[in-house]
């Protein structure tokens, strides 16, 4: 009994290895076929994957701006690396950006449709984590029309004016002013009778697209802010320069779109900390929309894409003494030598980035930074606190994942007794 019992158990287990044997023998075949059919790319140089992993260990307690610039150092312009299993291109330098942003722009300008960029914009309901589409087109343009109509009033300097005192009661004000302005663009929208607008155009999206300009686009003027009053206080004969020009140019009025044309020195300090002190080091992540090619090399569709935007801004090759706060690099002649003008398509400079993806709160950005930091300087002047009170402004980075902010500090306020 027992022997026919084991003669069972011996003939299911072979015919159960042989199962096995079949399956793992066909899963290998196809790995092969497909390994063997799979389209070889000629992929930009970068550093060996681990299986799974991709590179991640390397980044373990280093921070991503130091990897990039090693891996940049090591491999070239252009990189390939992996996140786990997923492929990242990381373009380096300010020509590749341009090659691919800007003349393969309809390549290269989707986002990777992550999940948790799908919980945070509502389902992809924003405009700055949305897939290139139709959808994103509409939400764009809309905005787009909206920040128009904000900036053709005297909203702007009118809020920056009342509000300077606290800043941040500025800003909530924007909110309610803006928030009025995208209200207005949607009925204007839904009124167009087009059925199409409806749907891609709902409360929802108009919340998403809210979320996107108040967090991430006031979120990076204000830490633009953070860095330039820092540079007030390092550079205090920048801060006496940009004094004089502003008691000049502006004088006891409320900073205004009449002087910003003739505030050169003032915007130049804004665009030259803009290009050493980048709050977005790394920019948003694109993804390629098919097979595409970038400085000779292959990419495949489905790619996520990362700019070292901080390299780009500080490339040698680029800026003669990068790493020296020199405003006057921004500052050219009129063409008809009547005075000086800002240069604000210096080669390289791509803080907003650049293509069908560029930033559409540019324009309200300088304005509004060089209206706040003209009503700040027009009243007070900012030194450094103290030594031994109070920590003193720290100018080396810190990098807060994928931001790049100064270190907390504290300076001294004087009123300029006007
Ligand atoms: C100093 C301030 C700012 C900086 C440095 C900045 C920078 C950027 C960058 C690097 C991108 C990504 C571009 C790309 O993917 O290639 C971006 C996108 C975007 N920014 Fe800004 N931004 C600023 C202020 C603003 C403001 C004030 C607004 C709104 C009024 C705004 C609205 C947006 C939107 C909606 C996008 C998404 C565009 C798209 O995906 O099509 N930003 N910004």
């Amino acid at each position: 009994m027992i022997l026919e019992w084991r003669k069972e158990v011996l003939h299911l287990l072979q015919q159960t290895s042989t199962t096995t044997k079949a399956v793992v023998a066909a899963a290998v075949a196809v790995l092969i076929i497909r390994w063997m059919t799979k389209k070889q790319y000629k992929l930009p140089p970068g550093p060996r994957p681990l299986p799974l992993l991709g590179n991640i260990l390397e980044l373990r307690g280093v921070s991503i701006l130091d990897k990039l610039d090693e891996w940049k150092q090591k491999y070239g312009p252009i990189v390939t690396c992996y996140m786990g299993p997923r492929m990242f291109i990381v373009l380096n330098d300010f020509e590749s950006m341009n090659e691919a942003y800007v003349k393969q722009g309809s390549d290269f300008s989707s986002r990777p449709m992550l999940y948790s960029m799908e919980v945070i914009s509502d389902g992809f309901k924003d405009i700055a984590l949305a897939p290139y589409g139709e959808v994103w087109k509409y939400q764009r343009k809309i905005t787009s029309l909206a920040l128009r109509q904000y900036l053709m009033g005297d909203q702007l300097e009118n809020r920056v004016h009342e509000t300077l005192q606290p800043i941040i009661e500025s800003l909530k004000k924007h909110i309610e002013s803006f928030t009025d302005s995208i209200i207005l663009a949607q009925q204007q929208a839904l009124q167009e009778d087009d059925p199409t607008v409806a749907t891609v155009f709902t409360d929802d999206h108009a919340k998403q697209i809210l979320a996107d300009v108040f967090s991430a686009g006031l979120d990076a003027s204000r830490q633009t802010l953070d860095w330039l009053l820092l540079v007030l206080v390092a550079y205090p004969d920048t801060q006496r320069k940009m004094q004089e020009e502003i008691d000049r140019v502006v004088g006891k009025a409320v900073p205004g779109k009449e002087h910003k044309a003739k505030l050169v020195y003032t915007e130049a300090v804004l665009l030259e900390t803009m290009r050493l002190y980048y709050v977005a080091p790394i920019g948003l992540p694109h993804e390629t929309m098919r097979d595409t090619t970038v400085g000779g090399y292959e990419v495949p569709a489905k790619v996520t894409v990362l700019t070292n935007s901080m390299a780009m801004m500080r490339d040698p090759k680029l800026w003669s003494d990068p790493l020296h706060f020199i405003p006057e690099r921004f500052i050219g002649s009129n063409e008809d030598g009547s005075g000086s003008t800002i240069v604000s398509r210096h080669v390289g400079w791509a803080p907003f980035s650049i293509g069908h993806r560029t930033c559409i709160g540019e324009s309200v950005a300088k304005l509004e930074l060089v209206f706040i930091v003209a009503g700040l300087l027009q009243k007070l002047s900012f030194s450094y606190a103290p030594q031994g009170e109070q920590k003193v402004p720290n100018m080396k980075h810190s990098t807060k994942g994928v931001t790049f902010l100064p270190e907390p500090y504290y300076i001294k306020v004087s009123s300029r007794g006007n």
